[in-house]
């Protein structure tokens, strides 16, 4: 019996990086996948095949999930499709990094919408339906810089604290309907985000840590599976650092 047989989820933000590996990674146990991406057309109609492949039905959306309306007329359309939504995970996120005197007002409102704001349009859109069946598990993608900040990122800081303490209210108010929310915080993970630091950036953070690497997408969506399954039924409102060792 695979980890997540039968169940649906949502992930956004899925056509690269993270949120690319937990939807191979789903559907590699047999979960049901809708994500979402904002822009990647392309690279969301390949995913579908390659979700597909894997004998799980799968189905890109384009949303913006900074936008309210657009996350409600997603979950009614993933409803529509796919009958249940068993697991929400909210990975969509962006960077406008810029030390605190320079940094725009529209960049930080930017990051604080997709990166926070999205976490509550995604949650308050499938709650409904994750009520009525009386389980769901919500997991939420903050990072190591939520939890100790980190010079030239004080919006994604900002953004990805806030997640932590949204995640924990949720916890709190929902327990009693058996809807799980958990957070997971990535350390230093390869992807896109990061390859914009350049190699020597990448080199000099990856001796800093304790396993001496960069995780990997995999990395964190063995996390998310966990977080996702059964397995993990009496676990809710925690942060797991998925890091390396580098919060230590
Ligand atoms: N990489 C790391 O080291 C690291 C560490 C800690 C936390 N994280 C967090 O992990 C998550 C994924 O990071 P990543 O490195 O995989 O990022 P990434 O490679 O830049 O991919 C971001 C994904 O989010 C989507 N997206 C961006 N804005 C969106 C929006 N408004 N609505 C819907 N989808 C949107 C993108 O879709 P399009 O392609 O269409 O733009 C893309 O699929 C983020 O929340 C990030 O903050 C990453």
């Amino acid at each position: 019996m695979k980890l997540l047989e039968n169940k649906t989820a949502i992930i956004t933000g899925a056509t690269r990086g993270i949120g690319k590996g937990i939807a191979l990674e789903f559907a590699a146990q047999g979960c049901n996948v809708a994500f979402t991406f904002n822009s990647s057309v392309e690279a969301a109609q390949e995913l579908e095949k390659e979700l597909a492949a894997l004998g799980v039905k799968a189905k890109g959306y384009q949303s913006n999930a900074a936008n309210f309306d657009a996350a409600q007329e997603l979950a009614k359309n993933v409803l529509e499709e796919f009958g249940t939504i068993d697991v929400l995970v909210n990975n969509a996120g962006i960077t406008k990094d810029n030390l605190l005197m320079r940094i725009s007002e529209t960049d930080f409102d930017k990051v604080i919408e997709v990166n926070l704001k999205s976490v509550f349009n995604l949650t308050k859109a499938v709650v409904r339906p994750m009520m009525k069946q009386r389980a769901g598990s919500i997991i939420n993608m903050s990072s190591i810089i939520g939890l100790k900040g980190n010079a030239g990122q004080a919006n994604y800081a900002a953004s990805k604290a806030g997640i932590i303490g949204f995640s924990k209210s949720v916890a709190l108010e929902l327990g009693s309907r058996n809807i799980r929310s958990n957070v997971i915080a990535p350390g230093f993970i390869a992807t896109e985000m990061t390859a914009k630091l350049g190699e020597e950036v990448i080199e000099e953070y990856s001796k800093a840590i304790p396993l001496k690497k960069m995780g990997a997408p995999k990395d964190i969506a063995n996390a998310c599976v966990f977080l996702a399954s059964d397995m993990s039924s009496y676990i809710t409102g925690q942060t797991l650092s998925v890091d390396g060792g580098m919060l230590t």
